[in-house]
């Protein structure tokens, strides 16, 4: 097969963000973006050459055309083998799982996760290392300083393969195996919890569930889990078709874009239990009847009960979250005696302690949660998790939350977004909070203290690498908490995000709005950072 060295040069902007490179469907059409950057992923990672790599992606418009030329810059680069999901399809959890399982070097995944797609929506490619989980920031910087120098790449000039057809093909030295994306991902799961009696609830007659798999990859692994394996009525899952502009939605499970899951489980005939996942199917959202779940009380909840589930049945070794997930699961840990290690925003920075045996389930307020069982977050484990939950407690999801809140009391949280900011603006802002860092422990806002204040910085406890900058917060006296960060995934300006969170714990205090619950911390972000002032917004785009 022949092979031919083509000259290009660097692009600029090629520094993966919290979650891979990710820019609009143009952007990566540009000559030689997409292949300078698979170059730069197979030139700073030598191991890939003679391995295996698992590669697939969430069905977005450019996924197929960005297989084949993987495909052939891969057998140009000397990699013994690809196994790709059959028409290009694997979730993020799915790569995870096959990395994992087939002991293979590495994955890509095609995905810009919840970003729209479509010719005017986004791409996206994100690298994950051999334990399965998103390559740390040592391998994206060696890819990114890659990309700034890179002055040819290697593709071969092979035919298209045909990626709709499980079975195993030839490129040249390379083999191919196409693999169905769903069956290993649905056996892990039937692996891990109690199908007789999630079977059992759903086929009850007392019970019925909606999935909105958002036309994104969780459609084919929902059906196959929930309808087939479990024995839901065909039609629980909506929305279940993967297409390449997710039907010209965002595919984000949030309450805006999942709006009829939403109707319906506001409704007068609401489902006992609903859920969704995002574009590549790490995300989930959670809901009761007329009820919502916030990220942050679901991690607590699952960790809680995590003993009810087989695969947890001897108890958790430790948990994490990210630094602006509020502190609900902090409280579970320490009833439980057992660790809680604090982050920052990425699931990159959960691998060590995952690998490590320090933790067994982790999680973000950005809608993601997992285990052990992969190195991603995964979203229909979550939704699986809970249906596991409520058929053991025989409870509704708002029975289990409320439950939980009486006994840790309740983290009221929110987070506001700002979006398409100005970045020289947003910087501005975030300098100006920094620079009163220093100043403001001891003040008082009303009843406010603040108690101390910083620029959240890490130090991994496995390997000792440091990551600073990590988002500027104040903590306050009895436990409040009031963060700014600015999103390390947008592709349009900045997008400050504004977490805030408050512990209650007088049982008659507890079902209150959280907007309500936060108003006086709302208005002491403003007065700190002069949000309206620096963006020209006097409230945020997006409140969850
Ligand atoms: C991606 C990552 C998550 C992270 C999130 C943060 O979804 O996979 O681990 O929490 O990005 O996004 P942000 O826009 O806040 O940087
Ligand atoms: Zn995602």
């Amino acid at each position: 097969m022949e092979i031919s060295v083509v000259s290009t040069h660097p692009y600029h902007d090629q520094k993966p963000g919290t979650s891979g490179l990710r820019k609009q469907v143009a952007h990566f059409r540009k000559a030689h973006y997409l292949e300078n950057f698979v170059q730069c992923i197979f030139d700073s990672q030598p191991g890939l050459r003679g391995a295996e790599l698992i590669l697939g992606g969430d069905g977005r418009f450019f996924n197929r055309e960005a297989i084949q030329i993987i495909l052939r810059i891969a057998l140009a680069n000397e990699i013994r083998k690809v196994t790709v999901g059959r028409a290009g399809i694997l979730s993020t959890p799915a790569v995870s799982h096959l990395i994992r399982k087939r002991g293979a070097a590495g994955g890509i995944v095609l995905s810009a996760s919840h970003n729209p797609g479509g010719p005017g929506g986004d791409f996206g490619i994100k690298f994950n290392v051999a334990n399965g989980g998103p390559a740390p920031e040592s391998v994206t910087n060696a890819i990114y300083a890659a990309s700034r120098e890179i002055q040819h790449y290697r593709i071969a000039q092979s035919p298209h393969v045909d990626i709709d057809h499980v079975g195993h093909t030839q490129l040249g030295e390379m083999e191919i195996e196409i693999v169905d994306p769903v069956a290993d991902y649905a056996d892990l799961m039937e692996s891990l919890f109690d199908f007789d009696a999630m079977r059992a609830l759903l086929q009850s007659g007392r019970f019925q569930m909606r999935f909105d798999a958002m036309h994104a990859v969780t459609g084919p692994y929902a059906r196959e889990i929930l309808e087939e394996r479990l024995g839901a009525p065909q039609g629980t899952v909506m929305r279940p078709e993967p297409l390449a502009d997710f039907g010209g939605r965002h595919p984000d499970p949030n309450l805006t874009h999942a709006r009829e899951l939403a109707e319906l489980m506001f409704g007068r005939e609401a489902p006992d239990f609903g859920a969704a996942s995002d574009g590549d199917g790490d995300r989930n959202m959670i809901l009761g009847r007329g009820f919502f779940v916030s990220p942050s009380d679901s991690l607590a909840v699952l960790a809680a009960n995590a003993r009810l589930v087989p695969a947890y049945r001897d108890g958790l070794r430790g948990v994490a979250r990210s630094m602006p997930t509020s502190q609900a699961v902090d409280a579970v840990a320490q009833s439980l005696g057992i660790p809680c290690y604090e982050t920052p925003t990425g699931w990159k920075f959960f691998g060590n302690l995952l690998d490590d045996g320090r933790i067994t389930l982790c999680g973000e307020e950005s809608f993601g949660t997992s285990s052990d069982h992969v190195r991603e977050k995964d979203g229909l484990w979550a939704v699986l998790f809970w249906l596991n939950l409520i058929a053991a407690r025989g409870e509704s999801v708002s029975e289990i939350v409320r439950d939980h809140w009486r006994r840790f009391g309740r983290h009221y949280y929110s987070r506001h977004d700002y979006e398409e900011i100005d970045s020289d603006r947003a910087e501005a802002l975030m300098e100006r909070v920094r620079s009163a860092l220093p100043e403001l422990p001891g003040q008082e806002f009303g009843a406010l203290r603040i108690r101390a204040a910083d620029d959240f910085g890490y130090t991994d406890p496995v390997d000792g690498s440091i990551s600073t900058g990590q988002g500027l917060r104040f903590l306050f006296e009895d436990d409040a908490r009031l963060v700014y960060r600015l999103s390390g995934t947008g592709t349009h300006g900045a997008t400050l995000r504004v977490y805030l969170e408050r512990h209650e714990t007088r049982p008659e205090q507890l079902d209150q709005d959280s907007q309500y619950a936060l108003a006086p911390l709302i208005e002491l972000a403003e007065q700190i950072a002069d949000i309206t002032g620096c963006t020209g917004k006097d409230r945020p785009d997006v409140v969850t």
